[in-house]
């Protein structure tokens, strides 16, 4: 057949509902030997290496800023970067003829196997703040009812419980988290932090996964059991700075709901998110934006995903980052992260005038690390590092005065030692 024709065929089949070639597999066949490249072995310093030449980040930077925007590898912009062409040949057909329902679907059963849910608790939307916006608007909070998080809380998965609470008169309270104790803090003690802040009108309590100023990991079935005994009707998790990065296991975890972007530690495509919901949750929020998706959707999560046209390109791309990530290995990630915690904890206590200022055990810990200075004020070296050196990293003023570094799984040792020369120099 002419290209021509095949292509009035592919049309006019799928309009028909018929099963149609599969052009998908066809564009991405050479892409899919991509992955293999994207190992990390035992994560020894070479395969690190390696592993950093699969991404574009730029050789005169040095990027230890994953906790705010993350990168992908070549396959995965590869992938996307087909896709979206693809999606030109012939739009309708992509977007609104159903040719990209499967592997969307695909996506969801990939973060279902990464986040430890089923693909029916898990829609694909846009960003963590989506998430929360769809819930601090669809609950039905009312007066007499009360949200809890900790300042540690992002603006993200804040603002919009604030902006409800005006409208729908209940009440958020914020309460101070022990900033100054996290470096000596164990999983128990952050839960103890969120179960001695609930009351009798506490019905939904907020936090995240690990926090993005200073990692704190948030031990989820620890706080979800101890919430719900207390009375909590919703516990909700804010997983942008843990999808990817640590093991999540949702359905055991307990937690109602979790959202996050797969941008940072999925390394996906921006402009993405995911959003749990456990069942009853499901059924019970209304979603925050409606049109003729949602009643074809009634009774399943994508209520929360379609509202109108969007880049399913960027959703099958996210596919491409899920495979990435599985070829990665769930187990040699964390090793590595967890290497490169202790190898950057190790190099701040040997340095005269830095100071730790995230949890030094692993387990309350992440890949996500705040050092600062005893003589100085952070966001002043971080602007030098950034002048000087081009080191791209976040710096916080207070609550800690601290730079953040936020290494991703390819940020080599040659890379993490640089960076520890270069705070020595600035402590001194
Ligand atoms: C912990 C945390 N929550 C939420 C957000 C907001 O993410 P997004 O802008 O993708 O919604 C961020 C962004 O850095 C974050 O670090």
């Amino acid at each position: 057949m002419s290209s021509r024709r095949q292509f009035l065929h592919r049309v006019v089949a799928a309009s028909a509902g018929l099963a149609v070639a599969d052009p998908l597999r066809a564009a991405f066949d050479p892409l899919l030997r991509i992955p293999h490249r994207t190992t990390l072995g035992t994560g020894s310093t070479e395969e690190v290496r390696r592993l950093r030449a699969e991404y574009f980040l730029d050789d005169a930077i040095l990027y230890v800023n994953h906790a705010s925007i993350g990168t992908v590898p070549r396959a995965v912009h590869e992938a996307h970067a087909a896709a979206l062409r693809l999606c030109e040949t012939n739009p309708w057909l992509y977007m609104w003829g159903g040719e990209w329902e499967a592997p969307r679907e695909e996506v969801r059963e990939g973060l279902a196997r990464l986040l430890g849910a089923p693909a029916e608790a898990i829609a694909i939307t846009h960003n963590t703040t989506e998430g929360f916006n769809q819930l601090a608007a669809g609950l039905d909070l009312g007066p007499g009812d009360e949200v809890v998080f900790t300042e540690l809380n992002h603006a993200g998965a804040s603002v919009c419980w604030e902006h409800w609470s005006e409208r729908a008169g209940f009440t958020v309270r914020r309460i101070p988290f022990p900033v100054e104790a996290a470096p000596d803090m164990a999983p128990e003690d952050v839960a103890a932090v969120h179960l001695d802040a609930v009351r009798p009108e506490t019905r939904v309590l907020v936090f995240p996964h690990v926090d993005n100023r200073i990692g704190v990991r948030h031990p989820l079935r620890l706080i979800a059991d101890g919430a719900h005994a207390r009375g909590v009707e919703v516990v909700a998790v804010d997983g942008a700075q843990s999808a990817g990065m640590i093991p999540c296991d949702l359905d055991a975890s307990g937690v109602d709901a979790f959202a996050g972007s797969p941008h940072k530690w999925i390394q996906a495509p921006k402009g993405l998110g995911l959003f749990y919901l456990r069942e009853e949750l499901r059924e019970r929020l209304r979603p925050t934006w409606v049109t003729w998706g949602q009643a074809q959707w009634d009774g399943t999560v994508r209520r929360f995903e379609d509202y109108g046209t969007r880049n399913l390109a960027a959703v099958v791309a996210l596919g491409d980052a899920l495979d990435v990530q599985d070829a990665l290995g769930g187990d040699a990630k964390l090793q590595r992260y967890r290497s490169m915690h202790a190898r950057l904890l190790d190099a701040v206590g040997a340095t005269a005038g830095l100071s730790w200022r995230s949890p030094r055990r692993w387990d309350a810990g992440a890949s996500l690390v705040a050092i600062g200075f005893d003589a100085h004020s952070a966001p002043a070296v971080g602007s030098e590092l950034l002048r000087e050196y081009g080191v791209v990293l976040r710096s916080f003023g207070a609550r800690p005065d601290a730079l953040r570094i936020s290494p991703n799984v390819a940020t080599t040792d040659d890379e993490l030692d640089v960076l520890i020369e270069l705070l020595a120099a600035a402590a001194g």
